[in-house]
């Protein structure tokens, strides 16, 4: 566990440059997941570091894995995969990270194997109900602590399934993918809401074949993968955070390098289009099947917009940074049906009222959804909270960065969860110029008389 640090987030000048960021978390958790299931070894390039993903590669590697390079190579996001599946000896550590808990669970059922599932604190408030309902229809038999982790999955006879996603949820879909691939016969994924589709598109990668038409997929099985070299694109979510900072922060000009452009993925830049941020895209090539490209964002005057409520799940992880360009738009934004938000690593709702409220924002809100009010951010030696969840504790420190008046430096409190996706988010911004730095907090000292 990280050390519990605060972010020092002191005034800051244009941000200006080019820059990288790290490894897509989601593609990199499917590339993981889809190497240890095949036949023969797979070579991952660029693949994230953040702990999300090192939670799939102990979890992958208790399972019988072997998961080579990470610590040793000069390039240290490369690693190399050798599939393995045993019986765990000891409970599967999920951490924090929701991704790695609901696909391993598809990926048990595809491979016959029981285990128990444990996370943290904050993934064992997370539901585990609507996944484990979903992979029931393939022949799941799990048992959860009241629709909670721990979960201890029992071995099950896998099957053929009609299944139905009705609450947009990526991680129920990979999870049902992996089940249907093995499983004899054809199956079909519907869901009401498209959710990203990275594992439909990486399954090519690894000899694996699904058909995608508008409503779902429908998988074949069972079918055996062949291990695969790929590329994983630059974290187009990473970005989010530079691309509102540099819109909202007067004289700035920066260039995101290397970012996936999966149209799932990218509706936060059409959202910042519309709300008057100026943002070129320049798409340069593909990484499997995932487009790349670069992003361009230059300084703008942003204006407030309703945001179409059916675009939640692909906004789903930009409703924190989103917010905060909100309270800085002339006028109100507005965004619905993202309920979802209610059950992530916090309630990503509440949070971003609580700590916009706290800046002196108008903000209502509604059981799935914000209605923010604002002209501008005031308040010097502003304290907030991070929730311990790594994208409210990066959209906070870009809310800081961008105060009109800054006298004083402001704080972000659980600055450690940001390693959870983005252990680069600092340093990035110190090089396009931004100024912060991470502070440990001392542990309180009791003196005894
Ligand atoms: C993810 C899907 C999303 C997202 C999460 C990562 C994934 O959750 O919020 O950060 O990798 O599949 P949903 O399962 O709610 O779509």
């Amino acid at each position: 566990m990280s050390t519990p640090s605060t972010l020092i987030v002191p005034p800051t000048g244009p941000l200006r440059g080019q820059v990288d960021v790290v490894g897509d978390k989601s593609i990199s958790h499917r590339a993981l997941f889809l190497a240890a299931l095949a036949e023969g070894e797979s070579q991952i390039y660029n693949l994230s570091p953040a702990q999300d993903v090192a939670s799939t590669q102990v979890v992958l590697q208790a399972l019988g894995a072997e998961i080579m390079g990470a610590e040793i190579a000069a390039d240290k996001t490369s690693v190399r995969v050798r599939p393995g599946w045993r019986t765990p000896s000891g409970p599967l550590m999920c951490g924090n990270s929701g991704t790695t808990a609901r696909t391993v669970m598809g990926a048990l059922l595809a491979q016959g194997l029981g285990a128990r599932l444990e996370g943290d604190a904050s993934l064992s408030r997370r539901a585990m109900g609507p996944v484990v309902r979903a992979l029931q229809g393939f022949g799941l038999r799990a048992e959860l602590s009241q629709g909670h982790l721990p979960a201890h999955i029992v071995p099950g006879a896998l099957r053929a399934a009609e299944v139905h996603i009705d609450n947009g949820s990526a991680q129920i879909k990979t999870a049902c993918l992996l089940a249907a691939l093995r499983a004899k016969g054809t199956s079909r994924i519907t869901e009401s809401r498209p959710a990203r589709d990275h594992t439909e598109r990486m399954l090519p990668v690894f000899g694996g074949h699904c058909t995608v038409t508008g409503s779902g997929v429908t998988v074949t099985g069972p079918q055996s993968l062949r291990g695969a070299e790929l590329h994983i694109p630059g974290d187009v979510s990473a970005a989010a955070f530079v691309v509102v900072a540099a819109s909202l922060i007067p004289g700035s000009d920066v260039t995101l390098r290397g970012v996936g452009l999966n149209p799932f993925r990218v509706a936060y830049l059409e959202v910042l289009r519309r709300m008057g941020a100026h943002i070129e895209i320049t798409e340069t090539g593909c990484m499997g099947d995932e487009p790349v490209g670069r992003v361009r964002v230059r300084a703008a005057r942003l204006r407030g917009i309703e945001i179409p409520a059916d675009w939640a799940p692909r906004l789903i992880d930009e409703y924190p940074i989103l917010s905060v360009a909100a309270a800085f738009a002339d006028g109100i934004t507005e965004f619905r049906g993202a309920e979802a938000l209610r059950d992530k690593e916090c309630d990503r709702l509440a949070a971003s009222a609580q700590n916009l409220r706290s800046a002196g924002v108008v903000v209502e809100a509604f059981a799935d959804g914000l209605r923010i009010t604002s002209g501008g951010i005031r308040q010097t030696a502003l304290r907030l909270d991070g929730f311990g969840d790594h994208r409210m504790v990066m959209a906070n420190a870009v809310l800081l960065m961008a105060r009109e008046d800054q006298a004083e430096a402001g704080m972000v409190t659980t600055a450690e969860a940001m390693a959870i996706s983005d252990p680069e988010f600092v340093s990035r911004f110190q090089s396009l110029g931004g100024l912060m730095s991470m502070a440990p907090v001392q542990p309180s000292v009791s003196v005894w008389t």
